[in-house]
């Protein structure tokens, strides 16, 4: 009997990652395999050197391939990319049966209706998520099949990015001769990896620690309130690190990695740190305060940019589950107490759960998305027509095999 397997793939600004893995009962993945290449040619999650990008997934696709003994013809890929946005539209039908109870049919329609958006031309919608149905405008419910109106309505939360730069990743993933079977943003993929149902329904916001992006989710009463991305990620606290000690790029990163807290106030007492010479850089010692201030100052940016989009929805104080960092940066020292300070709820890192087989490469952070989205993958397979209408509509045009 053949064996069902699945592969994820996410071309990140830092590493191109695949994933493979077995579906187990309660959509559980085994995972068989896992490769990855660090990232040439991807910026800020999108594609700008197609041959360098193209290389990197090869040589990504080959490792998981070799670690998993098996072929991979289609991939589920993860999208990420500081073009991402969402919004919220409402749509609203009549209840038009004799007895004015909402069926199936007036819950259909009324998706369609809040479905259909007028964006800018560059723009392509990639994921409908519904969110509350109103009862001729009254409180907010979430299954309103059987009950009297006269009117239905129904939130949906509308995630688009910009066409050609989805496009030109799925473009780089069908060159590596692989089909993409479906797609998902990358902070949605994450949240399957990581968060359980109760963190859901409780409120949580997650937030995707990226180089090149930061992508986020927030979940409240067990639907997605809030998603979008930003086009700031670890690289450019490495990018201010560099500039503001005038150090070389990978000295500056290194540096974060060892020394580098997000918290300013506790360098105070520590002695400087020794960088030692590299090249035609003769070496120097560096304030632990300089070095702290410099990434906070960044990583504080950030945080606060997603905190304004909660405030704006009045979503902070539905946040009781908390903030779940993942991502390469959730590994930043301190980062969890910084969130905790401008989020004032309790915040931890998440790592993907629910896994068997080879987990040791995958349990981390910066796996979430790729592993979530072969969650997302093992999910939907009995589900017909699940895949996102972005990917049914470019995996006509790229389809190989
Ligand atoms: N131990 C660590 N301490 C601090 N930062 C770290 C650590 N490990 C990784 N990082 C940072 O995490 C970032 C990489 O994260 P990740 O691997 O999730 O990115 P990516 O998925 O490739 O990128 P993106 O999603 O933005 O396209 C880099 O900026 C890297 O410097
Ligand atoms: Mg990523």
């Amino acid at each position: 009997m053949n064996t069902v397997y699945l592969a994820a793939l996410e071309i990140g600004s830092h590493k191109v990652r695949t994933v493979v893995g077995e579906p187990r009962p309660d959509n559980q993945a085994h995972i068989m395999g896992y490769g990855e290449c660090p990232s040439r040619g991807v910026r800020k999650g999108e594609i700008v050197d197609f041959d360098n990008a193209l290389s990197c997934v090869r040589s990504s696709l080959l490792q998981a391939e070799e670690a998993s003994n098996v072929t991979i013809y289609q991939v589920h890929l993860v999208f990420s990319g500081g073009h991402i946005k969402s919004m919220t539209n409402r749509g609203t039908v009549p209840v038009t049966d004799p007895d004015r109870i909402v069926t199936q049919e007036a819950v259909d329609n009324a998706m369609n209706n809040a479905r259909a958006v007028n964006l800018p031309v560059e723009r392509e919608v990639i994921h409908t998520i519904g969110q509350t149905f109103f009862l001729d405008d009254q409180q907010p419910l979430l299954r309103p099949i059987g009950m009297e109106a006269g009117r239905l309505s129904v939130d949906m939360l509308i995630l688009h990015a910009i066409r050609n730069r989805m496009r030109n990743t799925i473009r780089v993933a069908a060159e590596a001769d692989v089909n993409v079977e479906d797609s998902a943003f990358s902070a949605l993929a994450s949240a399957m990896a990581v968060l359980t149902a109760d963190q859901k329904e409780g409120g949580v916001l997650l937030i995707d620690l990226g180089a090149g992006t930061t992508d986020y989710i927030a979940y409240a009463g067990k639907i997605i309130a809030l998603a979008g991305a930003l086009a700031l990620g670890g690289d450019h606290v490495t990018n201010d690190i560099a500039l503001g000690l005038n150090l070389p790029t990978a000295q500056a990163e290194r540096l974060k990695i060892s020394d580098a807290s997000c918290m300013p106030d506790l360098a105070r007492r520590q002695p400087p740190i020794r960088i030692p010479p590299e090249g035609g850089f003769e070496g120097r010692d560096i304030s632990h305060s300089d070095l702290n201030l410099i990434t906070h100052a960044r990583m504080e940016e950030t945080l606060l940019l997603i905190r304004d989009e909660l405030d704006q929805r009045e979503l902070r104080r539905r946040l009781s589950a908390g903030v779940v960092l993942v991502g390469g940066g959730a590994q930043m020292r301190d980062v969890t107490r910084l969130a905790e300070r401008i989020f004032e709820v309790p915040a931890t890192i998440g790592v993907p759960r629910g896994l068997s087989g080879l987990t040791e490469k995958v349990s981390l952070p910066e796996c979430s998305a790729c592993v979530g989205m072969l969650r997302y993958a093992i999910r939907n397979m009995d589900r017909s027509g699940a895949g996102s209408r972005f990917t049914d509509m470019l995996k006509t045009i790229f389809r190989k095999r």
